[in-house]
């Protein structure tokens, strides 16, 4: 297949786009608009014959008409994507991820093209750290913040071209990811820079919520399955049974970069800040067969510090932006 994938640039995406470049035949054209989130060099060192890029926006109706008749199929990575970011400013999370799913989801329905939507656990809303509950294909829609509810708005966009216009659709809904690659303004890759800069990581209120953390490579295998093997306007849940709380999270941080498990400031809370997410991903693993690779969160974790580790280059130059938005916010 010739995949398109919007958000190439981006965390997922980029992970997504070398997980498939290894894994398959297809080859892919990244479309991606390089906002603040988006990095070219994460895509350094692709092969020529399989990969192209097109900077551009993706709610540029033109652009995307001529691309989508180019391509056999479209994964949709690109979003704003940060829960801090929609509660100072929502405005671009209306543009990108409401506005922008629309546009491509009408070039889907002009030319019958393979739709692949990727949301997140957070359409879901949260739940009670001691409810054993977890989410499912049947949880009700209930978001929190302005990011939480763009995406959830975009997924019923989905749906509803799915079944008025009869576009070839899945989606999937995915839990916290880590890895490389990922923006420092992020929980993980924030701490760990913190940290290799000589400052204290930032837990967010008590450090109690707890994220259902999975690796981004996990993430991009399903996602390869679902767009091969998915059937037709399902929804598929993607998770690796990764629930920590963040404070245990940071103290792992500390302790893979040999500081004291206690060397980290409480700060002010995030508003409407989701308390605990968890996934069942069993209908993925039932009917498509997938599991995941990185099945011990502390190992990935100790990979993705030593990749943050040695790559400064690549982190450097958005850190003090960065940690200049956040001492705005007080955290
Ligand atoms: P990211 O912020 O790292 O990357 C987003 C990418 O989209 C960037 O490269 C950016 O330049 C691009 N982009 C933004 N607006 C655009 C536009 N209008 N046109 C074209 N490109 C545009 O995000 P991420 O963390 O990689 O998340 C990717 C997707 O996965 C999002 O849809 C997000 O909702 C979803 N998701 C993320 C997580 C997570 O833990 N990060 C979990 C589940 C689902
Ligand atoms: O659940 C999937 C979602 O995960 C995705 O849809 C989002 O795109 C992605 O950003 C992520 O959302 P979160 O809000 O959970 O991720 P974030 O990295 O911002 O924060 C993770 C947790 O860590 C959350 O409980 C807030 C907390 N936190 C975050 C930061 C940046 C801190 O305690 N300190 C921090 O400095």
């Amino acid at each position: 297949m010739k995949i398109l994938v919007t958000g190439g640039a981006g965390f997922i995406g980029s992970n997504f786009v070398r997980h498939v470049l290894a894994e398959s035949d297809h080859t892919v054209t990244v479309l991606d608009k390089l906002t603040y989130a988006g990095n070219r060099a994460s895509l350094d060192g692709l092969p020529e014959d399989r990969f192209s890029f097109v900077r551009g926006d993706i709610a540029d109706a033109d652009l995307v008409d001529g691309l989508f008749s180019a391509h056999d199929a479209v994964v949709h990575f690109a979003a704003e994507s940060h829960n801090d970011n929609s509660l100072d400013d929502p405005r671009p999370f209306l543009e990108t991820n409401i506005i922008g799913t629309y546009t491509l989801l009408e070039a889907a329905r002009r030319h019958d093209t393979r739709f692949h939507h990727i949301s997140t656990d957070e359409v879901y809303g949260d739940l009670e750290l001691d409810d054993p509950a977890r989410f499912t294909e049947q949880t009700p829609y209930n978001p929190s913040s302005p990011y939480s509810s763009t995406k959830a708005g975009s997924d019923l966009l989905v749906r509803a071209w799915v079944r008025s216009f009869g576009v070839q659709a899945t989606i999937s809904n995915c839990s916290n990811n880590y890895g490389p690659y990922q923006h420092v303004e992020k929980f993980i890759p924030r701490q760990i820079t913190n940290v290799l800069r000589g400052a204290r990581p930032k837990l967010y209120g008590s450090g109690e919520n707890v994220r259902d953390w999975i690796h981004a490579d996990d993430h991009s295998s399903a996602v390869l399955r679902i767009l091969e093997r998915g059937r037709l306007g399902e929804t598929y849940l993607i998770g690796a049974d990764g629930e920590r709380n963040n404070k245990d999270v940071v103290e792992l941080i500390l302790q893979g970069l040999g500081q004291p498990a206690d060397a980290y400031d409480l700060v002010t809370d995030r508003p409407g800040h989701d308390l605990r997410y968890a996934i069942d991903s069993s209908k993925l693993r039932r009917e498509l067969g997938w599991s995941p690779r990185f099945a011990d969160f502390a190992a990935g974790l100790s990979d993705t510090i030593a990749w943050y580790r040695d790559n400064e280059a690549w982190w450097a130059p958005q850190k003090d932006a960065t940690e200049a938005r956040y001492l705005e916010q007080g955290q």
